[in-house]
């Protein structure tokens, strides 16, 4: 059995895990990362590429900001494609603020690669992960690791495990309530080694379904289209794929670069929110706690926006002995969470295509999207929401 102490046991080495024992670290507050893959998986695992305006200023005022700042590039505004008119929202003009296209796991290698550097402990490949004690102020955690028994101690465990983790799963019977919403279509993504179409995103609503034309470099391009849930992806040879997103993305003036589809994948979209997100000394972030499908590109902004709050609760505990903030973490989060879930659920049901939607709803969809993108106070609405509310 090896054991070990630390102040704080992070579940995760996601963005939320990573992000905090970086921001715990930045406040000399120990902790160990407890991760079930390898540090070659969670570096590159595809995943969404906008951070929002406050999330970049955090990259940056943490000492994490010369990558994203030289790969990454500034958004100062994003396009919406209806009934084949583009239509420009322009964030800076509207917000003063902007958002930084930088893939997400390019944040994680940031973060492995500082919170190493600073010898910060991450745990990869650590299988049979459980906590323990909880309730008490005595928690600990236990792991199996090169086939060897672990267990850390520590004061306060962070279950930053994503979805499908066994944090949450491990709060006491009855205690969480759940808030589900699962949509009826999924989002068939590829990455192409191709230069991008346009220099900002296009969020596109067409009567065949709803396409994104999104990018990683100046080299590659980034683009989904509104697929079935569990669409196989032998039904979209790269031909396909191509004609279809030409249609859906189709305006004056545009024509689709394409090129080498090198990655193809299909994701689910639902909302879902668990309450309370904490019991004791076992706190949730991020995925673990929520899921938002991936329309306004809210994944990791929201999974970061629980940590700057959780590490600023830890800090006032480990540092101040003042427990008030961890004790009111869970009420903290959830107000932004909801605002974040509906922004979410808003954009996914304004630019999809229903099956299920009769002639009023579908009016009603049109109507909304006229009124967003054609009057100033519903631009400002999207575009506050989009660029991100304040982190705490
Ligand atoms: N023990 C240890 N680690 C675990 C366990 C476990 N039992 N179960 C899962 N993990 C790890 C996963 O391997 C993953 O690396 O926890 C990490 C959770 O990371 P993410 O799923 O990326 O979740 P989070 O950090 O909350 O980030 C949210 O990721 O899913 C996207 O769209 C979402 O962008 C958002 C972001
Ligand atoms: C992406 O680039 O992967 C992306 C961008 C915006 C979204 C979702 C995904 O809303």
């Amino acid at each position: 059995m090896t054991a070990g102490r630390t102040r704080i046991g992070i579940i995760g080495a996601g963005p939320a895990g990573l992000m905090l024992a970086h921001l715990l670290h930045q406040n000399g507050i120990e902790s160990v990362v407890v991760e079930a893959r390898s540090r070659e998986y969670v570096e590159n695992r595809i995943r969404a590429g906008i951070l929002e305006y406050e999330v970049a200023e955090l990259m940056r005022s943490t000492g994490l900001g010369a990558r994203m700042d030289s790969v990454g590039s500034r958004h100062d505004g994003t396009n919406f494609l209806v009934n084949g008119q583009l239509h420009h929202i322009d964030f800076h003009e509207l917000t003063g603020k902007h958002v930084m296209l930088y893939s997400q796991h390019e944040v994680v290698r940031d973060l492995i690669a500082s919170l190493l550097e600073a010898g910060v402990e991450i745990l990869f490949e650590a299988t049979e992960v459980a906590v323990h004690d909880f309730a008490t102020d005595k928690p600990y955690v236990t792991y199996v690791r090169g086939g060897a028994a672990g267990r850390l101690d520590c004061e306060i465990i962070a279950g930053c495990d994503g979805f499908h983790g066994t944090c949450r799963q491990s709060f006491p019977a009855g205690l969480i309530v759940e808030y589900d919403r699962e949509y009826p279509f999924g989002w068939l993504g590829i990455l192409a080694e191709a230069p991008p179409s346009k220099d900002e995103l296009i969020y596109a609503n067409h009567k065949n379904g709803f396409a994104l034309l999104s990018m990683r470099s100046p080299t590659i391009s980034r683009l989904y289209l509104q697929s079935a849930p569990d669409e196989p992806l032998e039904n979209w040879p790269d031909d396909r794929i191509w004609e279809e997103l030409a249609v859906r993305l189709a305006h004056d003036g545009f024509s689709l670069n394409t090129g080498k589809i090198f990655q193809k994948g299909v994701t689910a979209m639902r909302s879902y929110v668990a309450e309370p997100m904490q019991t004791g000394r076992l706190l949730l972030a991020g995925d673990a706690a929520h899921i938002v499908p991936p329309t306004g590109a809210k994944g990791l902004n929201s999974a970061i926006a629980d940590v700057a709050i959780m590490a600023r609760a830890i800090e006032a505990f480990c540092l101040r002995h003042d427990a008030e903030p961890l004790n009111h973490y869970t009420e903290t989060c959830l107000r932004r969470i909801w605002q974040i879930e509906r922004f979410s659920w808003w954009m996914t049901s304004m630019m999809h295509k229903f099956d299920n939607h009769g002639p009023f709803d579908a009016r009603m969809q049109t109507a909304e999207l006229d009124y967003i993108l054609n009057s100033s106070a519903g631009q400002v609405t999207l575009a506050e929401n989009y660029v991100g509310l304040p982190l705490h």
